[in-house]
């Protein structure tokens, strides 16, 4: 098995960076989605039947796969010799950003059932400032795994 990890590595990372590049268009482009939808007060039913697909198929369709592709391979890796110092500070440092993502993901899922049932309270305002969480997180780590200080 770890020699399998060692030999796959390159790939596993590969499919990582993809996985983590869907499940971040994602995270970008749902809570964008909540800003509309939060400020189509008045609009016709339609309207929020149409967001309310749109937030559906982008939740199940791309960003839980992409979270679970993302955790597995990124795990894999962590249990690839040698690949995580944890004397570092980095992999520490990712990991409580990576666990901030995934939390962003779960709250994000929250809304989105507050909006199918009508019964969202938060501002457009609250969804562009909540957007701002996956780009903050996303400098971290990207700075952590890659400056690895
Ligand atoms: C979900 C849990 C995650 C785990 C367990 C994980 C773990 C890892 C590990 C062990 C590596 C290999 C580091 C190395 O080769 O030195 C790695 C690479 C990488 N991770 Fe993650 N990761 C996760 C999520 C993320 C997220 C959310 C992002 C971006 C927002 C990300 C971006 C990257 C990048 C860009 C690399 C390649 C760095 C390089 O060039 O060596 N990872 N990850």
């Amino acid at each position: 098995m770890i020699d399998f990890l060692a030999y796959a590595y390159p790939w596993v990372k590969s499919l990582h960076v993809i996985s983590v590049i869907a499940w971040m268009a994602g995270l970008f482009y749902l809570p964008r989605l909540f800003v509309y939808h939060a400020e189509q007060v008045g609009q016709s039913g339609e309207t929020h039947e149409m967001f309310a697909t749109m937030e559906r198929r982008l939740l199940r369709a791309i960003m839980n796969p992409a979270m679970i592709a993302t955790w597995v391979f990124g795990l894999m890796m962590v249990f690839t010799p040698g690949i995580v110092d944890w004397q570092s500070v980095w992999p520490w440092v990712k990991a409580a950003a990576v666990l901030g993502m995934t939390w962003f993901h779960h709250w994000l899922g929250l809304r989105r059932k507050g909006f199918l049932n009508e019964v969202n309270t938060r501002s457009g305002r609250t969804y562009r400032i909540m957007n701002e969480v996956p780009t903050v997180l996303m400098v971290i780590i990207v700075f952590s795994v890659i400056v690895k200080f």
